[in-house]
């Protein structure tokens, strides 16, 4: 690895502040002390959290990985098209980078400058990535960010002023935001973005029920173990005592608001104990904890996003059986 490909833990206030102890107590009492129970499913993402969602991604019947990396390779020229001259990849929650390395091996192969910009919030995710990345393109630019999706617009703002960028925001990351939380969301990159940056943005679309239960509800109980790992993380971090074999995972599909939800469910009335908090918390007997929302998209919401949140549609990418889609954006002129 090179000066020239690295990553960096940035603005180290606001990531210490996200992911503190303190924070993640502070979430745990708001969350646990509400009815129903919640806790926050950006806290997944521990190290551990990382690797078991990159199971999830290469399991059988979480189809929307499969979906994307469909219409990446299909269509990594035409969303690469959008871009002249040298430019910046950023990609918002790159995890492992499986489907962004489509587009980098399009760019690398015709010799475009492109600078790769992954933006992560595991540690130990961003140096597997960017170590795996420097070595396959050897060439090229990589300034990896560790640190939550504000931050890292921050940092681009402030360090990469003027560049033009592609926003990736893929896999349907998009999906744990409400409604109103993806139009503030969007909203926030909007303002980061010039006239010739472009978004590519995947979503992840209403579907035949079933589907969509046994992408969240896998055979092989990868998901049900990643949910579970957060009351792991919750035992490291805060000093609890959660005993993971009381609770199951249980992932349902609301039509009304259109999302999946997960849950952990409490299999025994039981106390918990979480030392940095000094108390406990009462688990009745099936009561739930809701854990994550992952919203599901039809074209007209999509289209209504865009258009709420200033953006115009320039591409709409879908794969084979109509399951997802990845859309390229520009600010509306
Ligand atoms: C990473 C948010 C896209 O909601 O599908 C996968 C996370 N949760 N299985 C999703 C997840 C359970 C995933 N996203």
């Amino acid at each position: 690895m090179s000066a020239q490909q690295t990553y960096e833990v940035i603005d180290e206030d606001a990531a210490a502040r996200a992911t503190s102890p303190q924070e993640l107590a502070y979430e745990v009492l708001v969350g646990l002390s509400s009815k129903p129970k919640r806790l926050p499913s950006r806290y997944f993402y521990d190290d551990r959290g990382s690797e078991l969602f990159q199971e999830i991604m290469a399991c059988e019947d979480y189809y929307l990985t499969d979906c994307e990396r469909e219409i990446l390779q299909r269509h990594a020229g035409d969303v690469l098209a959008s871009m002249e001259g040298a430019f910046d990849l950023v990609d918002l929650g790159a995890g492992d980078g499986a489907k962004t390395r489509l587009l980098l091996r399009y760019a690398a192969d015709r010799g475009l400058d492109v600078s790769y910009v992954p933006i992560d919030i595991s540690e130990g995710a961003m140096g597997a990535l960017v170590e795996s990345v420097a070595r396959d393109f050897p060439g090229m630019e990589v300034r990896g960010l560790v640190g939550e999706y504000a931050g890292g617009l921050r940092w681009l703002a402030k360090h990469r002023a003027g560049r033009p960028k592609l926003v990736l925001f893929l896999g349907s990351n998009i999906g744990n935001f409400d409604r109103a939380q993806a139009r503030g969301f969007l909203s926030r990159i909007w303002t980061t973005m010039g006239p010739s940056d472009h978004l590519v943005i995947g979503f992840d679309l209403k579907k035949d029920i079933e589907l969509l239960l046994r992408a969240y509800n896998d055979s092989a109980g990868i998901t049900a173990a990643f949910n579970l790992n957060l009351l792991t993380r919750i035992n490291r971090e805060l000093g609890a005592n959660f005993d993971l074999s009381r609770f199951r995972h249980y992932g349902t599909y609301d039509v009304r608001s259109g999302a999946m939800e997960s849950y952990l469910v409490s299999l025994v009335d039981q106390e918990v104990h979480i030392e940095h908090l000094r108390r406990g918390f009462l688990f009745r007997e099936w009561e739930p904890v809701h854990t994550e929302y992952s919203y599901k998209y039809l074209r007209s919401d999509v289209d209504a996003l865009a258009r709420d949140s200033g953006f115009v549609v320039v591409h709409r990418f879908g794969d084979q059986h109509g399951w997802f889609i990845d859309d390229v954006w520009k600010v509306a002129p």
